[in-house]
């Protein structure tokens, strides 16, 4: 991909971390902030972490080359103007993205894509006054962007599907993967799901079942292991002898129970279950699973040693 010009509106925590994965994998970088010391402080912080990525082996080249091709601006339109791809990373407030877009999209290039990255609110919420919000959607980074490298897409209903995929293309030629979320969930999908741990830990301690840090024990030592390899599917798909299918034959009962004890009917219907079992089978397909669960054997043993390097 030819180098493109990437607008960060607000060079905070996420701003800051967006230029590290844009800078880092070529992109020029325009960060704006209305804040001075934000502006002032911007580059030492991002500074600081090139200096770890580099110490431990994640950046190619040197931290100024990197460095170099972030520019700090102090006025929004000659950070905007000639950008391909305008992140904003201001306060998460409706009022101030719906103002932010408005400015942004006075100053950009008729061609530019305008996103946010906003955690939870739903993009169609501060787009709808845009003149051209086919250009507009949320790209929502985990915290923080260069070491989370998953962006979940979130169009809304007038996103044009042309932007959607050079979004696609933006991220995952800058070491990101783009997962597409549908229909403008809240908290979209990275949230709703820890969300969905938290009020289960919540209420888990709150009834005297666990203590909170033996409880991340299971979350460091269990889940979040073989989740952080395989995903929560993946685990479902790995842990039964005939995958997705077997284990719902197996567990599924026992899992809506849970649920109902909390107050949620939402069973597994057969459909549910067979588009879930149809598209993870692409994936561990039923008849390579022991080959898959022997690889999925070998990453635990790595992932093992280097926990046990980190003291985990
Ligand atoms: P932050 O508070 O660190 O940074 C916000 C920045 O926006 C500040 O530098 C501030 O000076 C600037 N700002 C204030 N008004 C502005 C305006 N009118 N125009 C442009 N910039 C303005 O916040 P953080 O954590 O970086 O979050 C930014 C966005 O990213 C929020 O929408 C947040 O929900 C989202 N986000 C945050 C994550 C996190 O874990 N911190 C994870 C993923 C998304």
């Amino acid at each position: 991909m030819a180098q493109l010009k990437i607008a960060i509106v607000g060079a905070g925590s996420i701003g800051a971390g967006w230029a590290i994965l844009f800078a880092s994998a070529g992109q020029r970088v325009a960060l704006y902030d209305p804040e001075l010391e934000q502006r002032e402080s911007v580059k030492s912080r991002i500074g600081e972490r090139l200096t770890l990525l580099k110490k431990h082996g994640l950046l190619e080249e040197s931290i100024d080359q990197v460095l170099n091709r972030i520019d700090i601006f102090d006025e929004l339109a000659l950070a905007v103007s000639g950008a391909s791809l305008i992140q904003e990373c201001g306060p998460e407030r409706v009022e101030i993205k719906r103002e932010i877009f408005r400015e942004i999209e006075g100053f950009a290039d008729r061609e530019a894509i305008i996103a946010s990255s906003s955690s939870a609110i739903k993009p169609s919420d501060f787009t709808d006054e845009m003149k051209y919000p086919e250009r507009a959607l949320v790209i929502h980074p985990g915290n923080p962007p260069y070491l989370i490298l998953v962006g979940e897409i979130v169009p809304t209903p007038r996103t044009s599907e042309s932007v959607i995929e050079r979004v696609r293309e933006i991220l995952e030629s800058s070491g990101m993967s783009a997962v597409l979320v549908r229909n403008e969930p809240k908290g979209f999908v990275f949230n709703r799901l820890q969300g969905a741990i938290l009020r289960e830990a919540y209420c888990l301690v709150r009834d005297g079942v666990i203590s909170a840090r033996e409880l991340d024990e299971i979350m460091i030592k269990g889940l979040g292991k073989r989740w952080a390899l395989i995903g929560a599917f993946g685990a479902s798909s790995l842990n039964v002898k005939g995958g997705i299918r077997a284990h719902v034959a197996r567990m599924g009962e026992s899992y809506y129970r849970m649920g109902v004890e909390r107050g949620e009917d939402s069973p597994w219907t057969p459909d549910l279950v067979e588009k879930v079992a149809s598209d993870m089978e692409k994936k561990y397909p039923v008849d390579n699973w022991e080959e898959d669960v022997l690889e999925r054997d070998e990453a635990l043993m790595k992932l093992t040693r280097l926990m046990r390097e980190l003291g985990r």
